[in-house]
């Protein structure tokens, strides 16, 4: 048996909300099981709640706040490892918050004499799918794949041929899905972020009969291509709501009803289009990341119908608390690039790009 030869990775994460930090120690020869030494995050739901979203330069100052504290966290929680290797994501984020660990790093790589493995947000999301991995046949074996990777800021349908090698098929031409569940919970008053909101309210619509009916529309579902919309569906949201007396409106069967249509128009675009594209790439494997696919009725759904209609194809969600936002995701991608030959870049070449796209490389 080959030893064990270690490799500490630190990685970094603020490109939207979620400030994390974490620290993994790996084989740096080959694929085996990732060693958790500490994975912290600090979420700004309390900050961004009172105004129903996320605001750059409110963000990037508590990223500026919170990232050294964590730092300091992690690595007493790991015991003081020597870092060998940086990660950091560059980008697709909010421009200020994603400089915020950027600069950290830079400093730190500098004084550390380390080098930094930048890495893409959405990829990441793709490969929270594989931190518990530990073998590279488990990888050798799912493309090609289809990745829905749906969250606040993105909603694309990605084919991924091989690793690092990637197609977006298609994506939303306004609202990501997650961003509609957001404004319209914030309509409804559920708060922030309103993703796990509304799915609470519409798991308690289950097998009840009420008298409230809504319905409404599925933007985009039968156009040929892979992108979406989701603006269109909060309006309709926003004009039901708008054509209720306040009494009605403010009821709580009108918010649950509301709650489980609006889960529903979401999860029928998403499985319809990314079935269709599973069918006509005939890919191996489906995946989905991001935020929303800590969506349990997105979960089962989509399961049920790839069952049924894709027998050939497998599919992989996230632990739910991989979904969203977190820097154990980015550790993960960048040991997986380590071992494809990434040895990381000096701190001067790293840069931020709020714009990344997939398909493009970093
Ligand atoms: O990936 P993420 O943490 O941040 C971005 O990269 O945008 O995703 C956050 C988004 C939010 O819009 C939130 O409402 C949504 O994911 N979300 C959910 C659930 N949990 C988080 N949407 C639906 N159901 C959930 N359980
Ligand atoms: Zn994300």
């Amino acid at each position: 048996m080959r030893p064990f030869i270690n490799l500490t990775i630190l990685a970094i994460e603020t490109s939207c909300d979620d400030t994390g930090v974490t620290l993994i120690k790996v084989n740096k020869k080959k694929l085996s099981k990732i060693k958790v030494l500490s994975n912290l995050i600090s979420s700004q739901i309390k900050i961004h709640q009172k105004y129903g979203g996320v605001y750059p330069f409110l963000a990037k100052r508590e990223h500026q706040k919170n990232l050294p504290l964590l730092f300091k966290k992690a690595k007493k929680e790991a015991k003081n490892p020597k870092i060998d290797l940086v990660a950091v994501t560059v980008g697709p984020g909010l421009e200020p918050c994603l400089w915020v660990g950027v600069n950290f790093v830079k400093d730190l790589a500098k004084k550390l004499n380390l080098s930094i493995i930048p890495i893409d947000h959405i990829e990441a999301h793709i490969y929270a799918n594989f931190i518990n991995i530990d073998s590279k046949a488990e990888l050798k074996n799912i493309f090609p794949a289809l990745c829905l990777i749906t969250s606040g800021g993105h909603t694309q349908l990605i084919l991924a041929r091989d690793f690092g090698k990637y197609k977006i098929l298609g994506e939303t031409r306004d609202d990501a899905a997650g961003e509609c569940f957001d404004k319209i919970a914030r309509m409804l008053g559920l708060g922030y972020p309103g993703g796990p909101a509304i799915e609470k309210e519409a798991f308690r619509v289950q097998d009840k009969e009420y008298r409230i009916k809504i319905t409404l529309p599925r933007p985009m579902m039968y156009q040929k291509n892979y992108d979406f919309s989701f603006s269109g569906l909060k309006t309709a949201a926003l004009y039901h709501w708008n054509s209720q007396k306040p009494k009605i409106r403010k009821s709580k069967e009108y918010l649950r009803v509301m709650a489980a249509e609006v889960q529903q128009a979401v999860i029928d675009v998403l499985i319809h289009k990314t079935l269709k594209a599973a069918k006509e790439y005939k890919v191996k494997t489906i995946i989905l990341g991001g935020g929303v696919s800590a969506n349990k009725e997105l979960r089962k759904q989509l399961k049920r119908k790839i069952k049924k209609e894709l027998k050939t194809a497998s599919y992989q969600a996230p632990n739910t608390k991989y979904s969203t936002d977190n820097a154990l995701m980015i550790a993960t991608t960048a040991y997986l690039k380590w071992l494809k030959g990434e040895k990381g870049k000096d701190w001067k070449k790293i840069t931020v790009n709020a714009n990344l796209r997939i398909e493009n490389g970093i």
